[in-house]
């Protein structure tokens, strides 16, 4: 006799332990539309091939397409103790059908059934977020197109580096997003391979026909490989480094947002919707969104290390340790389309102060760059021109007097090249010069909206 045998109480609790250990039921009942149409699929296939009598696999597909109500309704008995929604479906089954609810697993294996419904459900998923990435692009363009003459500041490392105009900032978000829809239209090819008839890991010694099942799953290609099949998540990962620089992107735009929407910069105003108010400070509009964006990019990032790590010590074929692979991805996707459609929102509804933009550029050292460039017009070797323009800047911030300001006695004592017409550099003629294929001359930037918009048509015409 064991300890437990003795003490029944112990027994219930430590079979609880485990089943609260071992069980997924809660984030993995996610899956049952997959896991459903994962099935009708096989018993269609299994009746077609004679491998289970046809009247059997339509009163199993019957039963399914049941259950499938039932849990949409919301009236369906979930039981953790079945420990998975595979085994709490074909449980359910076994309730509705009796015995024939048996002949479902023929020719398959839990393993090759969740690699599937994990498959389906990446598929779907990051086709939703490349739909929500293009929602964000279209925010960008409706914005872009309204700012291709207000001059902000660009910044180098947070100081003022040299005009450019907001259009052309906005469009390098959308280039970002278009890289990062790019990415999860790649995650969904990688999870558009069947891995059903891999079985367990060795294949199926059942006539199956796995082109059939594929084609009515929606599946570009069956599997190659039943052990691959089985025991790699890479499509998971795909999903996840999508979704984590996403997030990154997202959050560099929020940390603008942020910066921008201070009272110190005052370049733009985020609608009340995306801001809150303080309990105790009562002027204040805090921009909660962009930092929640910006706070929630760490969790996503968490999850692709987790999977990483989940899988890096695995060996060949399935293990438990898989059944990690779902939390996250699922809590990832959970992130990032709230995060792109907060995004999408925040853009559109976003005031922009152009006058303040362009002031803050005014009241600075910005047309140094510039400056220099005039110079290396009368024949001034660059960086020459660069030692007499910084000494022109150093004085001028040591009297406080504003670059704006300067005399053309100020000028002439930093070089005698200096003539009248450097008083024709402005941050117009400074956004205008840099008139090169992806510069932020407002002519160029117009040209690169309208292939952006359509690009993005193009983009959305494929969805
Ligand atoms: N719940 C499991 C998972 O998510 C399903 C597969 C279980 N397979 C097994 N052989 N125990 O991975």
């Amino acid at each position: 006799m064991t300890a437990q045998d003795k003490d029944p109480a112990a027994a219930a609790r430590g079979a609880k332990l485990a089943s609260d250990f071992t069980q997924s039921l809660h984030y993995d009942r996610r899956l049952y539309s997959e896991d459903i149409a994962g099935s009708i699929a096989h018993a269609r296939m299994l009746g077609k091939q004679g491998i289970i009598d046809s009247d059997e696999a339509a009163k199993i597909i019957e039963g399914l397409q049941q259950i499938e109500q039932e849990i949409s309704a919301g009236t369906f008995a979930w039981k953790p103790d079945l420990e998975d929604i595979h085994m709490n479906i074909e449980s359910r089954l076994h309730e509705i059908i009796g015995e024939t609810a048996g002949r479902l697993h023929t020719a398959r294996s839990r393993n090759d059934q969740v690699a599937t419904d994990t498959r389906l459900w990446v598929k779907k998923a990051a086709q939703d977020a490349a739909n929500a990435l293009r929602q964000v692009q279209e925010a960008l363009l409706q914005q872009a197109q309204r700012h291709t003459e207000s001059v902000l500041p660009g910044y180098t490392h947070l100081q003022r580096g040299q005009p450019v105009v907001f259009a052309h900032h906005l469009l390098a978000y959308f280039e970002m997003f278009d890289r990062d829809a790019g990415r999860f239209l790649a995650a969904k090819r990688a999870a558009d391979v069947m891995p059903l008839g891999s079985g367990a890991m060795a294949g199926s010694p059942y006539p199956l026909d796995r082109e059939s099942v594929a084609e009515e799953l929606g599946f570009a290609a069956i599997s190659a490989n039943s052990m691959d099949a089985v025991s790699d998540r890479d499509f998971i990962l795909y999903y996840l480094f999508a979704a984590s620089v996403t997030m990154a992107h997202l959050s560099r735009l929020a940390e603008e947002f942020i910066i921008w929407s201070s009272d110190e910069f005052g370049f733009i105003r985020l609608s009340d919707e995306y801001t809150s108010g303080s309990s105790i400070m009562p002027q204040k509009r805090n921009p909660d969104f962009a930092e929640l964006i910006r706070g929630k990019t760490g969790r996503v990032y968490g999850h692709l290390m987790a999977l990483l790590t989940t899988v890096k010590g695995l060996p060949l074929t399935y293990n438990r340790d898989l059944q990690e692979d779902k939390e996250g991805l699922f809590d990832a996707a959970d992130t990032v389309l709230p995060a792109l459609s907060a995004a999408a929102g925040m853009i559109s509804g976003m005031t922009i102060n152009a006058d303040r933009m362009r002031l803050a550029a005014d009241r600075s050292y910005i047309l140094a760059t510039d400056i220099a460039d005039y110079l290396v017009g009368k024949g001034v070797p660059f960086r020459q021109a660069y030692i007499a323009v910084s000494a022109l800047a150093k004085q001028s911030i040591a009297t406080g007097i504003g670059f704006g300001e300067l005399t053309m006695e100020h000028f002439r004592s930093a070089s005698s090249l200096f003539d009248d017409d450097v008083m024709q550099v402005t941050l117009d003629s400074a956004v205008a010069a840099r008139d090169v294929p992806g510069g932020t001359a407002p002519g160029r930037v117009k040209e690169a909206l309208q292939q952006a918009m359509k690009r993005l048509d193009a983009a959305n015409s494929e969805m």
